[in-house]
């Protein structure tokens, strides 16, 4: 990946004997001594502190963008981002039908009106969903880049709303790590994207978020709406706190300078999987598909199953086996028929899919791995080449 590489990047030695999922323990260490520094300087808000001046410049530098804020959550960004768009009621935005339901939260919460974009195999809208949707009255549409994965239609996206003179959000919550564009990193595209340090996402600090943009003077107010005390006002206005701590940004930043090595790891491993489910399971669809690994952050392998019930027989099999999946069940909050507002159109049906997850895991022992695939496949009745190795 020809990502930016950051100024200290970091390396993780030794690469994990068993595997690691929860990633963010790989740079403990250098998190521990960063904390201990914040703890120790006495400063521990965003407001004085250095911690999280360091996370958003560095942050602004690796997506390629002018201007970095941090703030409490994804989400809270988010909304601080409509708000300063001047979203608001009689406006609408269109949100994908697959993506978390607090970013449809965040637009109802402006008092806006939520219109849901159906979904496609590659878990993202194409733009022809979008289009039946976008009118005089739409303020903002929001493309989510799914389980590691570039949105597969966002420079069309983009070029569209573009014409039509409506900001696009990107919202790059779950893909840290991931590009588009000879693989830059994503979140280049939108008016603002936002990214998230949740704890199950590739960079997790527990909460928190990170808005991105160009436009200073939208930036400005952002700060202004997210309660940062020293930014003047563009007029007297209700300042909320979305603040992030220095805390959660010291436990953030080391992560970020591992951020490419830990993707460079995590495709090595992620490229054997998909090739083991391409050749030897019953999946239709693998993703990432093989014109688009290097866009992946390597984080998952995804897959369409024939059926919902053959999705569910291995999420079973995954969770008896200790192999960390995700199949979407009924309720599952990340897709649109759990929201009060649901798509107007026909999405694929997402009960069908399954994705791994892909450990950190020392390249010696990467054949244990597939190995606990394959069987898990087999398990489940999936597995179509049981003697291939
Ligand atoms: C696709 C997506 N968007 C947005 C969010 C919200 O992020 P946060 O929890 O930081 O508000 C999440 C978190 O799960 C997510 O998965």
């Amino acid at each position: 990946m020809t990502s930016h590489r950051l100024e200290t990047p970091l390396h993780y030695s030794p690469v994990p004997e068993s595997p690691v999922y929860g990633y963010g323990c790989l740079t403990a260490e250098p998190q521990l001594e960063r904390v201990s520094r914040a703890i120790a300087s006495g400063r521990l808000s965003a407001i004085g502190g250095s911690q999280v001046p360091e996370l958003e410049r560095l942050t602004a530098f690796y997506t390629g963008r002018a201007y970095a804020l941090a703030t409490s959550s994804a989400t809270a960004g988010l909304e601080v981002a409509l708000r300063a768009l001047g979203i608001g009621g009689g406006w609408e935005v269109v949100v994908p039908a697959l993506g978390w339901v607090s970013v449809a939260g965040a637009v109802a919460a402006t008092g806006a009106t939520v219109r849901v974009a159906p979904i496609e195999e590659s878990l993202t809208p194409s733009w022809d969903h979008i289009a039946p949707l976008v009118g005089p009255t739409t303020a903002a549409v929001v493309v989510a880049h799914l389980r590691g994965r570039p949105a597969s239609d966002i420079a069309r996206i983009a070029a569209e709303l573009r014409n039509r003179e409506i900001p696009l959000i990107e919202d790059c919550a779950q893909a840290w790590g991931a590009g588009n564009d000879h693989s830059r990193p994503v979140g280049r595209y939108g008016k603002v994207a936002v990214f998230s340090v949740q704890a199950y996402k590739l960079i997790a600090a527990g909460e928190g978020g990170l808005t991105v943009c160009d436009d200073a003077d939208l930036m400005a107010k952002m700060r202004t709406l997210a309660g940062d005390t020293r930014v003047p006002a563009y007029r007297p206005t209700w300042r909320g706190n979305s603040r992030m701590s220095e805390i959660t940004a010291a436990l953030a930043i080391p992560q970020l300078q591992a951020l490419d090595d830990l993707t460079g790891q995590l495709r090595r491993l992620q490229r054997q999987v998909a090739d083991l489910l391409t050749e030897q399971s019953s999946a239709e669809i693998v993703l990432p598909q093989d014109r688009e690994p290097d866009d992946s952050n390597g984080m998952h392998v995804g897959a369409w199953w024939p059926s919902a019930q053959a999705a569910q027989t291995l999420w079973q099999e995954c969770y008896s086996t200790g192999l960390c999946a995700w199949h979407p069940t009924p309720g599952d909050l990340h897709s649109h028929h759990a929201w009060p507002v649901q798509a107007e159109s026909e999405s694929a049906d997402i009960s069908r899919y399954l994705d791994l997850q892909i450990p950190a895991l020392h390249p010696r022992l990467h054949h244990t791995f597939l190995d606990s695939v394959r069987s898990t496949l087999d398990k489940a009745g999936l597995l179509t080449r049981p003697d291939a190795r």
